[in-house]
């Protein structure tokens, strides 16, 4: 089978199984208000005179956190995915001062932008800019005020008012105000998935300046909303035995679809064992796209592979199999220290800059996403 028929093929069967996914899922209880506020973001940061942040009409959806799979429509307990959110709240950070406005998609909980030295607190959720912006005159909202009373009686509230750190937070709460942050919350994949397609057809007309940055752990298994238990499980009736669906990888759909002119980044995450036995098992061999990596993995590697190796034929892989711009490959291991950015035409390792205090390695590499995102766009001027 030649090239056309495998990209063909790739193409087809997961419509119908995003089809069949979205008509079974939950609906989204505030979709018509993240609509209303995507909208305002798009139009508020892709007028002539470029966004609000300075970068002419670039924007950029961060995912960030893991997605939940809950076992009971009533839920009690679900499926998790790891990810502490740091990739993505740290990369907003560096995507808002190269001048991009960010769409900051991520799982409730997890690490926010400049935020992520700070304790998770609600207290801080009891602050707001007033409107002369300036931080001395951060007011409480008067229906916390009994949060912050227990929080000084408690000892804490200095905590929040001296560390220098709360600047960081006033820098959050600005970017939000001044709508060059758009923050939107999940938790289950339902919620993830149906987010992500409003997201990406708001920024349809944002055309090549729109980046996705998918750096959440979306779950690759779930129960279906039809077949899952009302109420919790109970133990009483022995041991649990559930059949998870396969959740469709949205990627291709996002990609040819929703948002077909933007640059699209997906990640890779590595752990060499589970890697290894992944690939031969859950892969459909009868798909001669994927036969023909299988054995070219296998040649590539010659047994000597290793952990990167590994990594990057799946890198290279999902790059193809996707016809993503970019695909950022990790090892859960040192994903604070290296990443490999792999696209068609070159393989990058970006690394931190060990020789400074708190340097992370989503600066350098967002440096090098906005390089290459700065030819994208070229070609469509030209
Ligand atoms: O959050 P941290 O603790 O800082 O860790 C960061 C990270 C390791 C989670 C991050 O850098 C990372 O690698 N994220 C992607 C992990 C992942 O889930 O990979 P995957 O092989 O399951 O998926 C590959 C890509 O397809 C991802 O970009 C994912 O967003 C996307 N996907 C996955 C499943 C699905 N049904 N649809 C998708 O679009």
């Amino acid at each position: 089978m030649d090239a056309i028929d495998d990209a063909n093929q790739l193409r087809e069967t997961p419509k119908n199984e995003v089809i069949s996914f979205f008509e079974s899922t939950p609906l989204l209880k505030d979709a018509a208000e993240i609509e209303k506020s995507l909208k305002e973001f798009v139009d508020r940061n892709t007028s002539s005179s470029g966004n609000l942040n300075g970068k002419a009409n670039r924007v950029v959806c961060i995912a960030s956190g893991g997605t939940t799979v809950p076992l009971e429509k009533q839920c009690v307990r679900y499926i998790d995915n790891f990810s502490s959110g740091h990739r993505g709240a740290a990369s907003t950070e560096y995507f808002l001062k190269a001048g991009y406005s960010v769409v900051f998609l991520y799982r409730r909980g997890s690490c926010q932008p400049f935020c992520s030295s700070l304790p998770d607190d609600p207290l801080l959720e009891c602050f707001s800019v007033a409107d002369d912006s300036s931080i001395e005159a951060l007011f409480v909202d008067a229906l916390h005020v009994e949060t912050v009373k227990r929080a000084i009686t408690e000892n804490r509230a200095a905590w929040i008012i001296t560390d220098s750190l709360f600047s960081s937070y006033f820098f959050v709460l600005n970017a939000v105000a001044e709508g060059i942050l758009l923050k939107l919350p999940f938790t289950t994949i339902f919620e993830y998935l149906q987010i992500l397609q409003l997201i990406s057809v708001s920024l349809r007309d944002v055309g090549p300046s729109a980046i996705f940055f998918l750096a959440a752990a979306v779950s690759d298994f779930y129960i279906p909303w039809e077949s899952m238990a009302l109420h919790k499980i109970q133990s009483a009736s022995g041991p649990l035995d559930i059949r998870l669906a396969q959740v469709p990888k949205m990627l291709s759909v996002l990609r040819n679809e929703w948002a077909p002119m933007a640059f699209h980044i997906s990640f890779k995450v590595g752990d060499h064992l589970v890697l290894f036995d992944m690939s031969l098992s859950a892969m459909d061999v009868k798909d001669s796209f994927v036969r023909k990596y299988i054995i070219w993995f296998h040649d590539y590697n010659n047994n000597i592979e290793t952990d990167t190796d590994i990594l990057l034929a799946k890198a290279t892989m999902a790059l193809k199999k996707y016809k993503m711009h970019m695909v950022i490959a990790n090892e859960l291991s040192t994903r604070k220290e290296e990443v490999i950015v792999v696209t068609e035409q070159e393989k990058v390792t970006v690394r931190r800059d060990c020789t400074r205090a708190g340097a992370e390695v989503e600066s350098p590499l967002v440096e090098l996403v906005v390089d290459r995102h700065s030819t994208y766009i070229k070609k469509f001027d030209a």
